[in-house]
């Protein structure tokens, strides 16, 4: 193992006095944070103190909580989850079917025909909407097929192209290709990919985006981009971009899988069209946990009675089931679709009241915290600090061995930065990485990913990372050599 240079000594303390001052360090007791321990066991049941020293030798005290750097993939899960969770089973083992309607005087969940609006108001400032323009639903590949089925309506004499970025996550990919064939239509002749002409990384300027735009702007129907890039960790301008697609009349979807619970997000003074998220990385759902969509509340006005003539030219045209029907005659049982105004009329199925119970116990969390624009304020110093330190404590050769693809413009990124590897030093760093009880997330080929969530990392978690790292990089290096 190699010695802990005196920068990372400095380090340690400037951690310690930054978590003393944090005026958000109690949230992180709202979490469950596994132990080394139980990272290293393949056991459910906990396996206690017996391993207290980790087998690979670290000298790591392995009843220490580990150093979980993740919530971009999947949070952590909050204290109040299975207590929630509890309550509710306790609902549907003492009163069955009553439980959907009958309000329990004691109890802080509300009957479960009410649990999808109680999770919207509670989503709605994170992303910036009105509650009406929120629905907590469905999972995010399903919500961004559920909106282009609403907003893609293709023309192929005339408006038929759809835009996205040529290392879109693949499910948003497929989503777009198979939307395309659906409609009769080829990846050919109607999908154009964004690739950045200067960054080898494709981190997009708002620049390379427009001038796509631009050139493709007669004949595109849509735009399906992400907030935050998964694989660089790059914040798009989603104002600027909205607006310079709304000039030349093309309506966008927001992918806001890393998004949401991340950054501070105006949805609706940003006059974004539509947008779709998970909620199992910033959100702490847990994982698949139900996800949400927005719908900017011009594109969702329901202008007819259902008794006028045509009520279904009042609404605009979608997929629809019966919980997306107005709320007043969703069990009369008539067959008359006539959708609730805002997006909650795009809702199909009853919701999973596990899931949603599971949301919105960790939505409470976010509450606690004063909301994003406080976590944000933690975020920024936390990723700035974490920088600072692959940038500047680590030792020279170990730099030479990685470079962050993420933009060092704090406005141009969230929680996450990216570090590229060079070939074939992925698996050994990421093994290394664990041996050390540090959970980071891979991406191939050459990427980790390292997100400090400031709803329950510190610090001291960003100099445990670095430390570890630099070891990791060293194994890497020799395993490469040998
Ligand atoms: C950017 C992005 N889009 C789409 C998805 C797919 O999400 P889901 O499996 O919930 O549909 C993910 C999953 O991580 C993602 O990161």
């Amino acid at each position: 193992m190699s010695s802990t240079p005196s920068g990372m000594v400095d380090a340690r303390q400037r951690a310690r006095a930054l978590d003393q001052s944090d005026a958000l360090a109690s949230t992180r007791g709202e979490f469950n944070i596994p132990t080394g321990a139980q990272i290293a066991s393949s056991r459910l049941s906990d396996p206690g103190p017996a391993s207290a020293e980790s087998e690979s030798g670290q000298g790591r005290d392995e009843t220490a909580e580990c150093v979980y750097l993740c919530g971009n993939s999947l949070g952590l899960q909050p204290k109040r989850t299975p207590a929630r969770i509890g309550q509710f089973l306790a609902t549907w083992a003492a009163h069955g079917v009553q439980g959907h309607f009958k309000p329990l005087n004691d109890s802080p969940l509300p009957s479960w025909v009410d649990v999808d609006a109680r999770a919207a108001e509670l989503v709605a400032p994170i992303v910036g909407a009105a509650k009406s323009e929120v629905a907590v639903m469905q999972t995010l590949t399903a919500n961004l097929h559920l909106l282009m089925s609403a907003f893609y309506h293709p023309d192929i004499n005339g408006r038929h192209k759809i835009i996205l970025e040529s290392r879109a996550f693949p499910s948003d990919h497929f989503a777009v290709e198979t939307q395309l064939r659906h409609h009769g239509l080829t990846p050919e002749t109607s999908m154009v990919t964004i690739q950045s002409p200067f960054s080898e990384d494709n981190v997009l300027s708002s620049y390379d985006i427009m001038s796509v735009i631009s050139t493709h702007a007669a004949s595109t129907a849509l735009i399906l981009l992400p907030g935050i890039q998964y694989y660089t960790g790059q914040l798009l301008d989603i104002p600027v971009i909205t607006a310079f697609a709304h000039k030349h009349g093309i309506f966008v979807i927001w992918d806001l899988a890393h998004a949401v619970g991340n950054v501070p997000l105006s949805l609706h003074d940003w006059d974004v069209d539509a947008a779709a998220w998970c909620s199992y990385k910033y959100l702490n759902g847990g994982p698949g946990c139900i996800g949400g969509l927005f719908v900017h509340e011009r594109n969702s006005l329901v202008t007819k009675a259902v008794t006028d003539d045509k009520p279904e030219e009042g609404y605009s045209n979608r997929l629809a089931g019966w919980w997306g029907n107005d709320k007043r005659t969703r069990f009369a049982m008539a067959n008359k679709f006539h959708p609730v105004g805002g997006a909650a009329g795009f809702q199909l199925s009853n919701p999973s009241v596990l899931d949603i119970t599971s949301l919105t116990a960790s939505l409470e969390v976010f509450a606690l915290a004063g909301g994003v624009p406080a976590l944000r304020k933690k975020s920024l110093a936390l990723t700035a600090f974490l920088e600072s330190l692959l940038l500047g404590a680590m030792s020279a050769d170990h730099r030479t061995l990685f470079r962050i693809i993420t933009p060092s413009d704090p406005e141009q990124r969230g929680a996450q930065l990216s570090l590229l590897l060079p070939p074939g030093m992925l698996e050994t760093v990421m093994k290394e990485l664990e041996a050390r009880s540090v959970i980071v997330d891979e991406r191939k080929p050459d990427v980790i990913r390292v997100a400090p969530a400031p709803l329950y990392n510190t610090f001291s978690d960003c100099v445990e990372f670095v430390e570890a790292f630099s070891t990791a990089l060293e194994a890497a290096k020799g395993a490469k050599a040998g």
